[in-house]
């Protein structure tokens, strides 16, 4: 996904060098707030956009992040969690997410060994991302009904560059109500457990565990805090 997002800021600087009257460390003409990753307020970090979207991404104090995307076009996924993640860990998150098209709020992380990307995802706007994955079963985590399943990516954007690698997906259903205030707990531990007892099994290295925000083609805005 870097690579992607540095190329364009390379083929911005180029046609920046020929003479363009715009300046092209301008974000606005990259799509907003370039991708980056790191650590912030005691937390790791995750931003990638495609920068086909107007986005705006700002750490702030502490597990709160705040996202603003528009532009109906494009794909960008971020926020803050952990790196490693971790069965373990029971992610928190509260505050605002308001999808304006296809969208998810999701616990969103990375195996290596193998390269797997897995989410799960406690609400989403218009897109239900289960309609296009293979349904393996179901689980009750904290007293909530997901979905589970699985699909195949090929040759799409992942923490190694351009891969093909499998998707893992928890669903809440019903999804929670946006709008407003939202809140909620995931235990990663009965998700994952859930998902090896239908043969769904994460790589033996994990990279980052975040609580995300991801946009697809879409606007909308989000102000969550991780804890
Ligand atoms: C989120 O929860 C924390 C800790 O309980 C609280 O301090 C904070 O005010 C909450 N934020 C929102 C937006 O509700």
């Amino acid at each position: 996904m870097k690579l992607l997002a540095s190329l364009a800021v390379a083929a911005a600087a180029i046609s920046g060098s020929v003479g363009s009257p715009v300046d092209a460390t301008d974000a606005s003409i990259l799509g907003g707030t370039p991708s980056s990753a790191g650590n912030h307020g005691g937390f790791y970090y995750s931003w990638w956009t495609d920068n086909a979207a107007q986005a705006t991404y700002t750490n702030l104090d502490g597990g709160t992040y705040s996202l603003q995307w528009s532009g109906n076009n494009g794909n960008l996924v971020g926020g803050k969690g952990w790196n490693p993640g971790v069965s373990g860990r029971v992610l928190n998150y509260n505050g605002t997410y308001q999808p304006n098209g296809n969208s998810y709020l999701a616990v969103y992380g990375w195996t290596r060994n193998a390269l797997i990307e897995y989410y799960v995802v406690e609400s989403y706007g218009t897109y239900d991302p289960s309609s296009a994955a293979q349904r393996k079963g179901t689980v009750t985590c904290n007293g909530a009904n997901y979905d589970i399943l699985s699909t195949w990516r090929y040759n799409q954007p992942s923490i190694d560059g351009t891969k093909t690698f499998e998707q893992f997906w928890s669903v809440r259903n019903p999804k929670k109500a946006y709008g407003g205030a939202i809140s909620g707990s995931v235990d990663t531990r009965c998700h994952f457990d859930a998902w090896s007892r239908v043969g769904m099994r994460l790589g033996s290295q994990h990279n980052y565990q975040i609580v995300a925000t991801e946009g697809y083609g879409s606007s909308g805005s989000a102000r969550l805090t991780v804890s």
